[in-house]
């Protein structure tokens, strides 16, 4: 698992707990993911895996909540499940992953009518 931005500073935490839940904190947190790597809090594809395989079928609809900085959304398609729609409120996390994704075309934001469906922005 790659670690958030190697050899840069560590992320500064939020000073309470509850400072989590603010889009700020994580706006300013992800200020550079463009240029750093994937990095996932549990654990990437491949530890999950197992679990997931038998669960999921290749036409199934996938919504991930939250996706921030992860390579989930992206090695779930290449793993076969191309209908991946990746959601964060975080705009900078989000403008981040479709610079990362461009050269998928999946990657556009509206391609699955986020707003429509009153979803935050996504870029799968
Ligand atoms: C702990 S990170 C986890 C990121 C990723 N899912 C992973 O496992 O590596 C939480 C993410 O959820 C996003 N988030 C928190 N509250 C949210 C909300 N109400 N709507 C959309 N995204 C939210 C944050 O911007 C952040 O990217």
């Amino acid at each position: 698992m790659a670690s958030p931005g190697a050899g840069r500073a560590p992320p500064e935490l939020p000073e309470r707990n509850c400072g989590y839940r603010e889009v700020q904190y994580w706006d300013q947190r992800y200020q550079g993911a463009a240029d750093s790597a994937p990095y996932d809090w549990f654990g990437d594809f491949s530890s999950f895996r197992a679990l997931l395989e038998p669960e999921l079928r290749p036409e199934d609809r996938i919504l991930v909540l939250g996706c921030g900085n992860s390579a989930l959304s992206y090695e779930l398609f290449l793993g076969g499940f191309p209908d991946v729609t990746s959601v964060d409120y975080s705009s900078v996390v989000v403008a981040a992953m479709q610079a990362r994704y461009a050269h998928v075309p999946q990657a556009a934001l509206g391609d699955h009518g986020c707003a429509e469906a009153g979803l935050p922005q996504c870029f799968f």
